[in-house]
This record gives C-alpha cells, sequence and structure tokens, in this order.
C-alpha cells in the first residue's frame, strides 16, 4: 500500500491542485493533502480556514484526507508513514526549485518525490496570482472552484 503526501501552502487552493488531488487519488492506495502551517508573510486564510476549503475540495474522493504540518515535510511523512510527496510541476523554473527540494528531502530519510505535470489549461494558475487579481478587483472565478471564490469574496 502506497501513502503518499501533496503538501503546499494551498492559500487559497486553485483548479490546479484539485487536478493534481484527482490525479494522484487515482495513482495512490491513500493521499493525504498536506497543508504547511508555518508562519510566513501574505497569507490571506487563516491555517482553519485552509483546512476547511481543503476539506470541501476532497471530500468527493475516499482515500484522500486532509492534514498539517509545521517543520520538516519530511519529519511529516514519516510521522505519517508515507513513503511518497507529490508535486505537481507548472514550469521548468518549478522543476528547478522543486528538484532540489526532491533531492534534499530524499537524502534526508529516503522519501521520494513524484512530479505530476500540471494540465496545460492550468499552467498559468497560482494561489499567489489569484490573490492578487482577486484583491484588485479582477474576476479569478476560473482558477478556485466556487466555494472557494465565495471565500475569497468575503476574505478580501
Ligand atoms: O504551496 P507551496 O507554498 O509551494 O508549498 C511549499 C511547501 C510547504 C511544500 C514547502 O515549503 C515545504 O515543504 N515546507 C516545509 C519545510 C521543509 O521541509 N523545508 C525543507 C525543504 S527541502
Amino acid at each position: 500500500m502506497v501513502k503518499a503526501v501533496f503538501p503546499g501552502t494551498f492559500d487559497p487552493p486553485t483548479v490546479g491542485h484539485l487536478d493534481i488531488i484527482t490525479r494522484a487519488a487515482a495513482a495512490f492506495d491513500e493521499l493525504i493533502v498536506a497543508t504547511g502551517v508555518n508562519q510566513s508573510k501574505n497569507r490571506l486564510f487563516e491555517p482553519q480556514e485552509r483546512i476547511e476549503m481543503l476539506t470541501e475540495l476532497v471530500e468527493p474522493f475516499p482515500n484522500v484526507r486532509i492534514g498539517t504540518f509545521e517543520g520538516l515535510l519530511v519529519d511529516y511523512c514519516r510521522a505519517e508513514g508515507a513513503g511518497v510527496i507529490v508535486k505537481g510541476l507548472r514550469s521548468a523554473a518549478d522543476y528547478d526549485y522543486e528538484l532540489q527540494m526532491a533531492q534534499l528531502n530524499r537524502r534526508m530519510t529516503g522519501v521520494d518525490t513524484h512530479f505530476l505535470p500540471t494540465a496545460p489549461e492550468n499552467a498559468f494558475i497560482s494561489s499567489s496570482w489569484v490573490k492578487e487579481i482577486a484583491r484588485l478587483g479582477g474576476d479569478v472565478s476560473t482558477f478556485v472552484t466556487p466555494a472557494v471564490h465565495a471565500r475569497l469574496l468575503n476574505t478580501l
């Protein structure tokens, strides 16, 4: 049985994240979508709000649950008994950044990273840009689910 962790900030989760969750849920026996709760600037949603949005998002997938972690991702994977980290890749820039983390994580504990190429129609979507566009009054309704969109409008 292969248990995988899909980590991220998910501030907020996008349709790009949902695509990776859908495909990883089909590929692995169990998937934990884990949101990091380390303090960092430019957060829009509190950890509890991100957990609520993610819980709604994964509701259709019986083998997916939500987790939170603070500290090293590899320590969380070890505590959960997960041997695989799942990451979506949108571009070569993502790859350059993620490759180093994947190699470090594997060297530290042996947990391996599986990359999924983002669907082309989602390749330009990022939580950071979604937040900025929404803050400046742009329409982000096709970048997030209706439930997340409603929260965005209520939070801004
Ligand atoms: O959605 P994001 O912001 O790209 O997610 C980044 C995240 C949370 C997956 C990454 O920053 C992470 O793994 N943080 C945990 C701290 C850690 O393990 N750092 C060492 C990485 S080699």
